[in-house]
């Protein structure tokens, strides 16, 4: 399968600083690539984004998608929105949504409901706290994440997209080994095929602290389709080295 390599600018970037990074991406991107692209970005930016990057091989993401479909619900972007943007991707469930917008496996696995239903392919994001890590509980946290979106009816599981992040390596500078990575990715890879059998179009992503200097060993492993970088992606030569890597 070709590599993905996914970028989540959070919530930073500007019109002027957007615009410079995609430039720098461009000019950076001598051949064509060998994995895909993706930028997360703040919705505000999506469509600058989207315009900017019609001329490179960068899909658009979104960083979240709201469980409803449409109506009262203020300050929610829905998934039919995102689509009508051109948007391709939409990450759910990352550790920052959970943690601080108290959004539990079954609403992360709504949302992925919502993103396949609109044609838009959801990141699901799985990690687990350095806490649930010290007391051996990290098999059992992200496959209790992942199942909770592999029960969602109707759309084949082979259409999304995994992002294991280990709480305690996102912006944290502290990565998974490869092995540590590595041996998650496995579990994860053993859950999917249990539920179906094109488990293994689903690229497994790493993320959390992925940088220029540690994204080829990363990426090496058997079941590493990619990553999901965050501080790094906002740098173009550092995304650059990332993407190189991605063989
Ligand atoms: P980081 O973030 O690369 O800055 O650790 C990754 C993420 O949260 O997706």
């Amino acid at each position: 399968m070709k590599k993905l390599i996914a970028g989540n600018w959070k919530m930073n970037g500007s019109l002027a600083a957007n615009e410079a990074l995609l430039q720098a991406l461009q000019v950076g991107a001598a051949t064509p690539w060998a994995c895909n692209v993706v930028v997360c970005v703040p919705s505000v930016y999506l469509a600058q984004v989207q315009a900017l990057s019609q001329g490179i091989a960068i899909g658009v993401g979104s960083q979240d998608v709201s469980q409803h479909e449409s109506g009262a619900f203020t300050g929610e972007i829905s998934a039919a929105m995102l689509r009508d943007l051109g948007v391709r991707y939409a990450i759910v469930g990352h550790s920052e949504r959970r943690q601080y917008h108290g959004e539990t496996d079954a609403v992360v696995a709504l949302k992925a409901q919502r993103a396949l239903a609109a044609g838009i392919t959801p990141i699901v994001c799985v990690g687990e706290t350095l806490a649930e890590r010290e007391a051996g509980s990290t098999e059992e946290v992200v496959k209790r994440q992942l199942a909770a979106v592999i029960h969602v009816n109707g759309h084949c599981i082979s259409e999304i997209v995994v992002a294991y992040e280990p709480v305690w390596a996102i912006g944290t500078g502290k990565t998974a080994t490869p092995e540590q990575a590595q041996q998650v990715h496995a579990v994860l890879r053993a859950q999917l095929r249990a539920a179906s059998a094109q488990a293994d179009r689903v690229p497994l992503l790493y993320g959390g602290s992925m940088n220029a200097g540690n994204a080829a060993q990363l990426l090496g492993q058997p079941d590493i389709d990619g990553g999901l970088v965050g501080g790094a992606s906002l740098k173009a030569p550092d995304f650059l080295s990332i993407i190189a890597a991605a063989v």
